[in-house]
């Protein structure tokens, strides 16, 4: 009986942890609208929204999965586009948390510089994996 309720437990766990289209596009949608905060905290001249911003990027960056193309091969942990897709996440959270650094210090030119690799990498990813 016992056994039979671990094998559930980690069933349910499992059935949880599936990450879905949708948890994609909401991940997406967050990290759109943490780009919206940065670029208004360049324009207000708001630490406050750049940190939130980074933070809400870095918060997603790491966790979101890219998709499995639909296709067997495709969809294994070390194909190329699966590893491209890991690269651009890494990018994203490291030019996250440096924008932050670099406005605090009160270097804005260096930390547009993060905000503008962070659009390049969402771009990149979506150039290969979304074909928009
Ligand atoms: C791992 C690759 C990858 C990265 C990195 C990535 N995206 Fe995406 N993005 C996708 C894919 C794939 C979709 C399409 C979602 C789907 O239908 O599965 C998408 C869709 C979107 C959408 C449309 C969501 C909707 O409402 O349909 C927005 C907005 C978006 N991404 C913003 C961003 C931003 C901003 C960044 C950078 C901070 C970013 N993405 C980085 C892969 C990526």
């Amino acid at each position: 009986m016992k056994r039979v309720l671990v094998w559930m437990m980690l069933l349910s766990t499992f059935a949880f942890a599936e990450y879905t289209r949708e948890d994609r596009v909401a991940d997406m949608r967050a990290m759109e609208g943490a780009m919206a905060d940065i670029q208004k905290g360049f324009l207000y001249n708001s630490a406050d929204l750049i940190n939130q911003g980074s933070k809400i990027l870095r918060d997603h960056a790491l966790t979101l999965q890219p998709p499995r193309l639909g296709d067997k091969t495709l969809a294994r942990d070390e194909t190329y586009a699966f590893m491209f897709a890991r690269k651009q996440q890494r990018k994203i959270d490291n030019h996250a948390a440096q924008l932050a650094i670099k406005f605090a210090a009160g270097d804005k030119y260096q930390a547009m510089h993060h905000f503008t690799k962070i659009l390049k990498q969402c771009t990149a990813c979506h150039t290969k994996l979304r074909k928009w």
